[in-house]
């Protein structure tokens, strides 16, 4: 016997008040009850559809809008309502500052319990559309199917979808017509493969049946409109692969740089391949400020250019380098951070556990002919030793920008016997910097601490904290 389907649980008259964990809008029913929802804006009154309790707490989406919020606005992506990936776009995007700061400033109080000398005002993004520089998309053969398209009584015969995946499935694809995350140009890139390649034999991979010939496409591009490509196929088909990318390279001439990967992997993930190069230079060039940087198919690289160089003044601004100072730049990634303020201090050293971000750092080290900085490989927790500061001297300046589980206690010691006069701590995640926050205050004051959007019309927030030593 198969097992019953639960009748769904519709509840009226949920009056929405705040942002929970995840975006999600929080509020309460006429008797008090708590719910999580999606696609809900604070102020909102809805009707929730229930679909699953945590802890006796009921989560959901919003079913019926009864009234709606004065934050509330109309979401300009026409995917919207499928995508999923910037889920904000509904809500006003002064609004969208005004949770995030209250989002970071509610953390450090309810988790750090530490006293901040000054909350500065979130930095907002200087680019609320088209901010990223890097996108990926899918091909499937079998593409999320419309409301309208199942209603219909046309029969579907090319079923092909290029675009995101739908969240919570990994074979299900949404056919984009319109992003907003990159440029125009990449944009209209994609549309052109996607007609480029419709109603042709050249098929879109299943992730199912693990049948067809294009699997992704990323496309990187820098503030200067230059793209990099990067395509993965099932398996190599010379004669169409040359056809595909040399008509794609006719029609973008601003492509400066062609990979293609062959991967007949379970997973999309590449990382692990060889990438043939196939065309123009092997890198881009982008620049923050001054600082030059090179970035490949592999490179890791902040995703939205011009806040990550705001975000990187911020930095700069709270360490108020006078030019003497010995600095650690812990998790520094390909080293960004340590790179663009090398030329502020005496000497910067930079720790990393993923080997190619270090290679990467490496390479723009040399690029910018930086000779003040040094970079790591390993865990923070182990390269960061006594025998580690006797050999790099004593840091004034500290800054840590760790993933988003926050600080190994052990790293959070080794700060705490460091003596730095500074820590500059930068952080993804309010809720493990609040608990790191907390461990510091045994010696050190939280002075300032600024939250900066990096992800408009999506939760996502981040934060520097500057902390002095007591
Ligand atoms: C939030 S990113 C910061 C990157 C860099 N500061 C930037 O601005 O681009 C965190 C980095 O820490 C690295 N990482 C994570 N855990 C680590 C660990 N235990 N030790 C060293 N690096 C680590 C990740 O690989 C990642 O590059």
């Amino acid at each position: 016997m198969g097992r019953r389907k639960r009748k769904p649980k519709f509840v009226e008259n949920v009056r929405l008040s705040g942002i929970a964990d995840k975006g999600r809008a929080v509020g309460r029913d006429q008797g008090g009850q708590v719910y999580f929802v999606e696609g809900g804006v604070p102020g909102d009154l809805v009707t929730v559809h229930v679909q699953k309790k945590k802890k006796g707490v009921p989560f959901g989406k919003v079913e019926k809008l009864e009234e709606p919020s004065e934050e509330r606005v109309e979401a300009f992506c026409p995917h919207f309502d499928l995508c999923g990936g910037c889920k904000w776009q509904n809500l006003d995007y002064d609004a969208q500052l005004k949770y995030k700061t209250e989002y970071v400033q509610s953390a450090i109080k309810r988790i750090g319990k530490v006293e901040v000398g000054e909350w500065e005002e979130i930095l907002a993004g200087a680019k609320t559309n088209y901010y990223r520089n890097k996108l990926e998309y899918s091909f499937s053969s079998a593409r999320w199917m419309t409301e309208e398209e199942i209603q219909s009584d046309e029969v579907i015969e090319d079923k092909k979808g290029l675009g995101f995946n739908k969240s919570g499935t990994f074979d299900k694809v949404i056919d984009l017509n319109t992003c907003f995350l990159q440029s125009e140009r990449s944009d209209s890139l994609r549309n052109w493969l996607r007609d480029y390649t419709r109603g042709t034999d050249f098929e879109y991979y299943n992730s199912r049946s693990r049948k067809g010939w294009l699997r992704n496409i990323m496309i990187r591009t820098t503030e200067k409109g230059e793209m990099l490509i990067l395509l993965s196929l099932a398996y190599e088909d010379r004669e169409k692969r040359e056809q595909l990318l040399n008509d794609m390279l006719e029609a973008y001439p601003e492509i400066v740089s062609m990979y293609y990967v062959i991967s007949d992997k379970v997973n999309s993930v590449t990382i692990d391949l060889d990438y043939h190069h196939y065309h123009g230079k092997d890198v881009l060039t982008e620049f923050l400020g001054e600082v030059e940087f090179k970035i490949g198919p592999k490179s890791f690289f902040q995703t939205n250019t011009t806040q990550a160089k705001a975000l990187y003044d911020v930095v700069k601004e709270y360490a108020d380098f006078q030019g003497t100072e010995n600095v650690y730049d812990l998790y520094t990634g390909l080293g960004s951070i340590a790179l663009y303020i090398a030329s502020d201090v005496e000497q910067v050293t930079g720790i990393e556990e993923i080997p190619e971000a270090i290679h990467y750092a490496k390479i723009n080290q040399e690029v910018n002919q930086i000779e003040n900085a040094t970079f790591y490989t390993g865990d923070v927790k182990d390269i960061l030793t006594e025998s580690f500061v006797e050999k790099h001297g004593k840091a004034d300046v500290i800054i840590t920008d760790p993933p988003r589980v926050g600080m190994h206690k052990e790293v959070v010691e080794t700060l705490l016997n460091s003596g730095a006069k500074k820590i500059v701590y930068v952080s993804c995640n309010p809720a493990t910097q609040a608990r790191d926050l907390d461990l510091l205050s045994e010696a050190y004051s939280v002075k300032k601490i600024r939250p900066v959007d990096m992800f408009p019309h999506t939760h996502h927030v981040e934060t520097v904290a500057l902390l002095e030593l007591n």
